[in-house]
């Protein structure tokens, strides 16, 4: 026998564990965490991408036991058509998710969720956050958010959850659901790099609601937060807003905010400000498919 053969890593692709009972997975992971592992999160909403997978590697890079969820999550959505049309392609994400190297998926349905009906289910208040940007488009949405990750959280006990800058609002929403929750003050949040394809498009499972047309002029939103940024040094938001939003309607976009903001606050600026740290955010629809996408200031 060769002594020297060898199996390449790739070459070993290890199971990954699926559950749809809480009663299951729970025992499953203490019992990881008897053996000393370390959990590591990522909840999602399927209709998995590359901006998916990248958590989970970060995760997996982690030495992390990676648990993934999919779940569409019904009290987040404020428009129920969206939530209608949400992509369902669960067999691709667990293949997905299996290559990704994600060692179990927790996958409930709704009654798992919501036994008593989502009003029985704890809800956080977001405050400021929930008014501005994202939460004065969609109203409701963060309650929604906050609510099912905490029940997810309080489920699976990770001591580290991973979450994508993609939805930098989000990000926060979910440190400030850490700092109130039983228990929060475990786990940590990791904001990880958003994914993009090769014109800068953020992805997201919305894209594939895209038409072709709408598909090949996606990528002026990042142009405009890429612009944003160039013009840090010497510019005048105002300016550069108004741009933005002529440049987004005469391709067909309805822009909904193109703003600036302080990175940790999210209050809102007028113009920039070189002693906070800043984010540029957007929102445009394409047809009826709403986009969102930001840029740090740094
Ligand atoms: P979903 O839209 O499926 O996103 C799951 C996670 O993937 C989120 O943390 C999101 O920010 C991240 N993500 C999406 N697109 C990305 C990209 N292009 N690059 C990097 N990360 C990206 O966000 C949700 O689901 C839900 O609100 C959820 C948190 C699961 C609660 O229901």
């Amino acid at each position: 026998m060769n002594s020297n053969l060898y199996f390449a890593p790739s070459a070993s692709i290890l199971p990954m564990v699926i559950f749809k009972k809480i009663q299951d997975i729970q025992p499953y992971l203490s019992a990881q965490k008897a053996a000393g592992r370390g959990i590591g999160f990522v909840p999602t909403m399927g209709a998995l991408h590359a901006g998916h997978r990248s958590l989970v590697e970060k995760s997996c890079a982690e030495g992390l036991f990676t648990v993934a969820s999919i779940f569409i999550n019904p009290t987040q959505f404020n428009d129920k058509e969206d939530l209608a049309k949400y992509p369902v392609t669960t067999e691709a994400d667990i293949a997905m998710l299996i290559e990704a190297g994600c060692d179990a998926l927790f996958l409930p349905g709704v009654e798992e969720m919501y036994p008593g009906g989502s009003d029985t289910v704890q809800t956080y208040d977001f405050g400021y956050l929930e008014t501005v940007l994202e939460g004065a488009q969609r109203p409701g949405h963060f309650k929604g958010v906050g609510q099912v990750v905490g029940r997810l959280l309080d489920i699976v006990r990770p001591g580290r959850i991973f979450m994508g800058q993609k939805d930098y609002q989000q990000c926060m929403v979910i440190k400030s659901l850490l700092q109130q929750m039983p228990g929060g003050d475990k786990v940590e949040m990791v904001m990880c790099p958003i994914v993009r394809e090769a014109d800068g498009l953020a992805m997201s499972s919305r894209n594939r609601r895209l038409t072709e047309p709408q598909r090949a002029i996606a990528g002026t939103i990042y142009q405009c937060l890429v612009s944003i940024q160039g013009k840090k040094g010497n510019g005048n938001f105002a300016v550069v807003k108004k741009e933005c939003e002529d440049l987004l309607s005469d391709k067909g976009f309805i822009p909904e905010y193109v703003a600036l903001a302080n990175a940790d606050t999210l209050a809102l600026l007028d113009d920039y400000n070189d002693s906070a740290p800043m984010v540029a955010l957007i929102a445009a629809r394409l047809g009826n498919v709403r986009l969102i996408d930001n840029i740090l200031l740094t």
